[in-house]
């Protein structure tokens, strides 16, 4: 069976393991610290802003969680009431909706655009005196263009689990909101097994956050919890800061690859264009009927296929509001492995694959 995802560790250098292990140290410490300043300077920081400062966290998850705490922190609603609202989309991981109701905050969704993204113009629409931040989830590797909700008072959260390193219609990924996060979980674009890193470049914010995350020698009783990476984790994480961009590539032609093989398939499956900055995460068919059927022909075929999202965050938490485009997309959305270790032989079977699987179901 080809997997629908595979972790690409390929130049982690074994020795290292052995020289941390004697090392004493396995907590967080100066590999943590390493990660992050080399994090920021590789993917966020620009001349128009910055510096950016992060901290390695224990997920992607906590990272959404601390990064809207330290903002419910800091930041009332001017209404007084805090924590407020958190604008966010109809689609996306469930973490999303779990961050914000452990802060206390209202979820308020919004619909997508046909490619799966938020619809920022309708996030725009929502933003109110009781919004504590828009949380936008760059999906499938996909830049959001943020335009409509970049003059906005609201805070911009950008979920980077999916994207970063790449320029997107706004330029930096990441470096265009007040904070950013990203998840380092095993399939993600950067893995350390499970982790995260949340970053701003808002001085005030970090201090906060990294407060947050450390409860001990303090002499108060706000509440903190222990959410750091470990020293071992942002090890493996370090070699593949410098094999992202080469990493990118390889998506990048691989997904180039897919689009030309499905070309003639395009009056009735709809195959994504290759676009600027979209770092192909995941690449995602839309089939013309929902897309139980071609997942199962594939799967029989030993290519595992998913939806990319398991399910519309409305169903999941049973939050109101009628979203018909992201209702429309999930219900035709089929995710194909790719991932820079996916050889070129791999790639063809997954090819042949969806043809042979068009040749039934179209
Ligand atoms: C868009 C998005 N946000 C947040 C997360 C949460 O990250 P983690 O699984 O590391 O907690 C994920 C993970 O799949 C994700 O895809």
């Amino acid at each position: 069976m080809i997997p629908h995802s595979r972790p690409t560790l390929d130049d982690f250098d074994l020795s290292v393991a052995g020289e941390l292990l004697t090392s004493g140290r396995l907590a967080r410490g100066q590999v943590c610290e390493r990660l992050e300043s080399l994090f920021c300077g590789r993917f966020l920081d620009s001349e128009d802003r910055g510096p950016w400062r992060a901290r390695a966290v224990s997920s992607g998850t906590t990272a959404l969680h601390v990064g809207l705490w330290a903002l419910s922190n800091l930041r009332s609603a001017p209404s007084g009431t805090c924590p407020g609202e958190v604008v966010t989309t109809a689609l996306g991981c469930n973490a999303l909706i779990h961050a914000i109701h452990a802060v206390g905050a209202r979820p308020v969704l919004v619909d997508t655009l046909p490619d799966g993204n938020p619809d920022a113009e309708k996030a725009a629409e929502r933003v109110t005196s009781e919004t504590l931040a828009v949380l936008a989830p760059h999906l499938y590797g996909n830049p959001v263009d943020l335009s409509p909700l970049l003059s906005l008072d609201a805070p911009i959260f950008e979920d980077c689990a999916q994207c970063f390193g790449t320029d997107g219609p706004n330029g930096r990924v990441g470096a265009r909101g007040a904070l950013m996060m990203t998840s380092f979980y095993a399939t993600k674009l950067i893995c350390t097994g499970q982790g995260g890193l949340v970053a701003t470049d808002d001085s005030e914010l970090i201090e906060e956050i990294r407060d947050l995350c450390e409860y001990d020698h303090r002499e108060d009783a706000k509440a903190r919890w222990n959410m750091n990476l470990s020293d071992w984790c942002a090890q493996l994480a370090l070699p593949q800061l410098q094999s992202h961009a080469e990493n990118l590539q390889q998506r990048r032609q691989i997904a180039g690859r897919y689009t030309e093989a499905f070309a003639d398939l395009r009056e009735k499956l709809e195959v994504p264009e290759p676009c600027p900055g979209h770092v192909w995460y995941r690449y995602v068919l839309l089939t013309p009927e929902a897309s139980e059927a071609w997942i199962e022909d594939l799967v029989s075929q030993g290519i595992e296929t998913k939806r990319p999202v398991y399910a519309p965050l409305q169903r999941t938490f049973g939050l109101s509001g009628r979203f018909p485009v992201a209702e429309d997309h999930w219900r035709r959305s089929l995710s194909l492995p790719i991932y820079p270790t996916l050889t070129e032989g791999e790639q063809e079977q997954v090819i042949e694959a969806v043809k042979r699987a068009a040749g039934r179901l179209l």
